[in-house]
This record gives C-alpha cells, sequence and structure tokens, in this order.
C-alpha cells in the first residue's frame, strides 16, 4: 500500500508510522526525520534546512521534493511506502503525483489526522525523542521505562529544538495555511480517510487499519 500521513505538528504521525511499518513491511519516510538527520550531520542541505525548521517555516518545496525523490528509489520503497509530513504543499502533492505517474504507481490513501489545534502544546511540550531511531516518549502519554532513556538502547532522549510554544504557533500557522489545501486536494481525488487523532493511539491504530483495509 502507498499511504500518506497529514496532520498538525503533535497529531500523532511519527507515532502511528512505525507501528504501520511493522505490521506491514512498508517503508518510512518521515521528511522531518530525514531534515533532522542532515541538520545533525550538517550537510550543505541541513545547514539550508535548519533556518527553516528552527522558526517553525517550510524548507523549499525544491529541497524536500528532491529528498523524496531518491528515497522512493530505494529498493524497500517498492512494494509500498508511508510518507510522514510530506507533501506539506499542493506544489509537493503535484511534484508526488509525477514521480508516481513516471513509476506507473498510486496513492491508496491519504489518512487525515483530525485533532484541535488546543490538545497539541501539551503534546509538544512533553515529547521527549531518540534521536538515532525517531522514536518518541512522552512525559505524560507515554513516559519511557526510566526518564529521559530510550527503552531500548539505553541512549539518552532529548527535546526537539522546534518543540516549544513560540515555534508551535509558527508550525500550527504553516499547516493551516499551506498544508490544509493539500487534505482538500486529496479529498477532491477520493483518497481521503479522516481519522480521529485525540484517541489514545491504541484506538487511533484500530482507526488507521479499518481504513487502509488490507484485506483488499
Ligand atoms: P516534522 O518532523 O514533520 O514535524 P511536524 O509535522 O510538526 O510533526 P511532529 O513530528 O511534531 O508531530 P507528529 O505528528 O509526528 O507527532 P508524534 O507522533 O511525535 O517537521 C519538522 C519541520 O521540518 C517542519 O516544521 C518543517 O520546517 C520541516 N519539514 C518537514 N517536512 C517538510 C515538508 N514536506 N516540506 C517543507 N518542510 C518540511 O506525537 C507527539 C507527542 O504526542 C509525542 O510525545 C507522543 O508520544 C504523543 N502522542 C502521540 N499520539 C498520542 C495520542 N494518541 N494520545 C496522547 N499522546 C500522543
Ligand atoms: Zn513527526
Amino acid at each position: 500500500k502507498r499511504v500518506i500521513l497529514i496532520g498538525p505538528p503533535g497529531c500523532g504521525k511519527g507515532t502511528q508510522s512505525p507501528i504501520l511499518k511493522e505490521t506491514h513491511c512498508l517503508c518510512h519516510l518521515a521528511t522531518g526525520d530525514m531534515l533532522r538527520a542532515a541538520v545533525a550531520a550538517q550537510s550543505p542541505l541541513g545547514v539550508v534546512a535548519k533556518q527553516a525548521m528552527d522558526k517553525g517555516e517550510l524548507v523549499s518545496d525544491d529541497l524536500v521534493v528532491g529528498i523524496i525523490d531518491e528515497a522512493l528509489h530505494r529498493p524497500s520503497c517498492k512494494k509500498g511506502f508511508i510518507l510522514d509530513g510530506f507533501p506539506r504543499t499542493v506544489v509537493q502533492a503535484q511534484k508526488l503525483d509525477e514521480m508516481l505517474a513516471k513509476r506507473g504507481e498510486k496513492l491508496d490513501k491519504v489518512l487525515n489526522f483530525n485533532i484541535a489545534d488546543s490538545v497539541l502544546e501539551e503534546r509538544i511540550t512533553g515529547r521527549w525523542i531518540h534521536p538515532a531511531s525517531g522514536r518518541s516518549y512522552h512525559t505524560k502519554f507515554a513516559p519511557p521505562k526510566t526518564p529521559g532513556i530510550d527503552d531500548i538502547t539505553g541512549e539518552k532522549l532529548i527535546q526537539r529544538k522546534d518543540d516549544n510554544v513560540a515555534v508551535l504557533r509558527s508550525r500550527l500557522e504553516s499547516f493551516h495555511k499551506q498544508t490544509s489545501p493539500v487534505i482538500s486536494y486529496y479529498e477532491r481525488k477520493g483518497l481521503l480517510a479522516n481519522i480521529h487523532a485525540e484517541k489514545k493511539p491504541d484506538v487511533v491504530s484500530k482507526e488507521i487499519e479499518k481504513a487502509l483495509d488490507f484485506s483488499k
């Protein structure tokens, strides 16, 4: 299956993606994780991306489209993929359509994570991540076994530089202005499935399974 996850910062894209990836052996491409890796490596791409990310603004379409185009060529992405955080503008969605058309592939579903803005601040400010794997925890909703430590590797957890109230405000603004039109774009194509993202993680997972219907 070829699936896109769309939703505001903190809606649960990064929490649900690894579950889908594991249960269905799909490749998981998260542009935010890829950009953060580039920033950490201080690559030329990372240096450019950092300026936008620290302010909660979007990185240029050309840059992220290039990253996805390259990643979709991985053999592991041939069978199916989960796009987490891409496309975020209508231009990105159109470019993705072109890339897939060239490969003779088409999207199966776009999952729209519905959630009120008011819930997101608590989710974002309580999040801790394991940078190497992208695993995320929450001090209240999904605490690690030992505070500040990754359950699996025993390595230290960190907070993302953009996970504060001021930057969250600008990320939400980018979402409403630039990404909302992408939701309408896929609705018109009949690909959209709405997910109640305010529910508990396991309830959200079940709703996703139902929307994707892997028996087909
Ligand atoms: P990105 O990394 O994609 O950030 P985002 O979209 O703001 O989304 P988040 O990662 O914050 O949220 P999430 O939905 O993954 O939430 P999570 O599951 O972790 O992008 C970062 C930046 O990169 C952008 O601002 C931009 O600059 C740039 N960028 C990336 N893609 C781009 C693109 N395509 N074009 C241009 N620029 C791009 O959950 C959050 C917390 O809540 C966690 O602590 C979790 O444990 C908890 N939680 C999750 N689900 C639940 C639940 N059901 N109940 C209670 N708690 C929950
Ligand atoms: Zn994420």
